[in-house]
């Protein structure tokens, strides 16, 4: 069986955190582990991303995504991880 391992790295920046990330971060896990996925992708927490503006912001491999709510989340990681 090939071991496919993806990161998830979650901006825990005060400004990330505070307009969301802290929700969007409780939602990443409960989807890992709904869909036994944690085994297979890697979640850090993050410094900030130096991309405040943009905020809150999550990096999958190496795409990113900007404006990530606890809603957008899950559309984001359905379409990553779908169809592992
Ligand atoms: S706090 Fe997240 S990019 Fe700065």
């Amino acid at each position: 069986m090939v071991l496919i391992r993806k990161e998830i790295k979650i901006c825990m920046g005060s400004s990330c955190f505070s307009r969301g990330n802290k929700q969007t971060l409780l939602v990443i896990q409960k989807y890992l582990k709904d869909h036994h996925l944690e085994r297979e992708i890697v979640l850090k927490g993050n410094h900030c991303f130096s991309d405040c503006s943009s905020g809150p912001v999550l990096k999958i491999g190496n795409r990113v995504y900007e404006q990530v709510s606890s809603d957008s989340v899950l559309d984001i990681l359905n379409t990553e991880f779908g169809d592992l």
